[in-house]
């Protein structure tokens, strides 16, 4: 008898993101004349950097010609990203990451949920609250959550993330085993600082744990003060992983491109007690469950890194961060108390009634799609975030909506 995974029956009847387009599709069905502007997903709405289509172009027809054309990509991706990338995301801020410690892939989404396949059954796992539901989901269909209880998992610790500690939770006083860490924060905005970070960096060595770090969000950092990666903090090639995309910084979401770093001085346990490298461990993976990124857009995402290239994505960058600087001064003149939104994307308003009373007020009143805090967690609840990923005009005029929305309530 085919038997389903139980695990799944513990899971939030729906993602956020799709419960949320739900809503937003049922309401544009009853009111087909509002304009609906979201600022809901963190979807890019920017085109590709010219050099990267560039790229993307001139790759597609290389796979037109029979002299230029290639099958299968490498499972790990193809050497002259990930040469790229090393020296680039790391060696020019003195951090020494290998090429073959990159993994090209096609979404931080896919990574940070599929990495815990390398962890046995059992560990205890740390999850921010407010979290990205995926790391969440992704312990749940594995077995790891427990009982589902008021909107928690028995079985994971949860990391509150407060205004009290401006959003960057502390290592906990119990011993987890793997602990997800996101900066910038998504939901929140929240940047950790150097010493932020080397206290979990400490904690993830005392302890024997492993950090999964998701720095998708590390190009809309300005303070050059403020760490970009884990590794800017000693020790972190040992008891770190990090994920980073494309998808954000160079306006890949729908063309997917993504990397893992796994250094090979990162290790696990096995049960015998000696240490495992999981470099190899997560190669294995891949090659068994991953046919690679295609050429045409690991050329595309290489063609980030040529001086074109990057001044065009530093560009697209600071076009979302000046939508978020009006977000930002707008909600703030209206009375709320905002965090996030200068060297992130996103922005976390303190509403101060239910998150999903605020999302249906703006939705219905404005035409405003938000994302309710207490879909990212309990420690959401009160807040909603708003995402910088629109056009300048389109973020003017929510704003302009939002005002006249509220000011009449
Ligand atoms: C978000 O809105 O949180 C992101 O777009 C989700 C994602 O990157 O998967």
């Amino acid at each position: 008898m085919i038997r389903v995974n139980e695990h799944f029956s513990a899971l939030q009847p729906s993602y956020l993101f799709s419960d949320i387009s739900k809503r937003v599709a049922a309401f544009q069905a009853a009111h087909p004349e509002r304009e609906i502007i979201r600022l809901g997903i963190g979807d890019v709405t920017q085109p590709l950097p010219a050099a990267c289509v560039k790229a993307f172009r001139a790759a597609v027809d290389e796979m037109g010609r029979a002299e230029t054309f290639r099958g299968y990509p490498p499972y790990e991706g193809l050497d002259f990203l990930r040469e790229k990338i090393a020296e680039h995301d790391f060696g020019a801020r003195g951090i020494r990451i290998g090429a073959d410690e990159i993994f090209i892939s096609d979404g931080a989404k896919s990574d940070t949920a599929n990495i815990q396949e390398l962890f046995a059954p059992n560990i205890r796992v740390a999850v921010p609250d407010p979290v990205y539901p995926v790391y969440v989901d992704s312990q749940v269909m594995a077995g790891r959550g427990g009982a589902p209880q008021d909107g928690r998992y028995a079985e994971l610790v949860y990391l509150e993330s407060t205004k009290e500690n401006g959003f960057v939770p502390a290592p906990p006083n119990e011993s987890v085993d793997l602990i997800y860490l996101c900066f910038p924060n998504n939901p929140t905005g929240a940047v950790a600082t150097k010493a932020e970070l080397r206290a979990w960096v400490h904690y993830a060595h005392e302890r024997k744990a492993l950090i999964l770090f998701d720095a998708a969000y590390e190009a809309f950092i300005r303070d050059p003060e403020l760490p970009r990666s884990i590794y800017e903090i000693p020790g972190a090639t040992e008891v770190a992983i990090e994920c980073r995309s494309f998808s954000k910084t160079a306006g890949f979401t729908g063309t997917r491109c993504a990397y893992a770093v796994i250094p090979h001085t990162c290790m696990a346990y096995n049960s015998s007690g000696s240490q495992e490298a999981l470099n190899p461990l997560w190669y294995r993976r891949q090659s068994t469950k991953f046919n690679g990124v295609s050429y045409p857009v690991q050329r595309a995402a290489e063609a980030v890194y040529t001086p074109e290239g990057q001044s065009q994505v530093r560009r697209i960058n600071d076009y979302y961060l000046r939508n978020a600087e009006l977000i930002r001064r707008e909600m703030t003149a209206l009375g709320f108390s905002v965090s996030g939104g200068e060297h992130s994307p996103y922005l976390w308003v303190d509403v101060k009634m239910d998150s999903w009373s605020f999302f249906d007020l703006l939705l219905t009143r404005a035409g405003v799609v938000c994302t309710p805090g207490s879909g990212f967690g309990r420690c959401g609840q009160g807040f909603v975030r708003i995402s910088s990923f629109n056009d300048f005009e389109n973020t003017e005029r929510a704003m302009q909506r939002v005002r006249q929305a509220l000011e009449k309530k």
